[in-house]
């Protein structure tokens, strides 16, 4: 397996509890590389357009509010087979389903507030990063 890229989110409510180095650090165990990282406030027009795959679930609301109410570390890994790696770390997106081990076990509070996102396919992972980064922010 190539090496590859994918992209991370760590979530208004971990950054709020100073978790960006315990969960930073459960990504580098598991073997995947920091390439890219910067801490962004977005606005509810971001996040909106981040997750306009969602638009009409009925959670959007929920979820737009939520990613604009605080700071987010938004980042590039690099690994062997990165995206999955990434979604085995993670874990489940409901912690109540999420191994243990796992970031949204250790973590996550809720769906909702679930500490972590992971882009699921590396066409998403294209395209998530360059919501997020210029090509020359990221230094693999
Ligand atoms: P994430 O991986 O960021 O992708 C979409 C997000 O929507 C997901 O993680 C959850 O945080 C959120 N989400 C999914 N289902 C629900 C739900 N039923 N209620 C609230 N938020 C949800």
């Amino acid at each position: 397996m190539a090496i590859e890229r994918t992209f991370s989110m760590i979530k208004p409510d971990a950054t709020k509890r100073n978790l960006t180095g315990a969960i930073t650090a459960k990504l580098e165990e598991a073997g995947l590389s920091v390439v890219a990282s910067k801490r962004v406030w977005m606005s509810l027009r971001q996040a909106e357009a981040f997750y306009a795959v969602h638009k009409e679930r009925p959670f959007f609301g929920e979820l737009t509010e939520f990613m604009a109410s605080g700071p987010t570390v938004v980042q590039v890994l690099e690994g062997e087979n990165a995206v999955a790696k990434n979604r085995e770390v993670m874990g489940a997106t409901n912690p109540a389903d999420a191994a243990e081990g796992t970031i949204r076990k250790e973590f996550a509070l809720s769906i909702g507030e679930n500490s972590v996102h992971g882009s699921d396919a590396a066409e998403t992972a294209a395209e998530e990063m360059a919501f997020w980064f210029a090509g020359n922010e990221i230094v693999g």
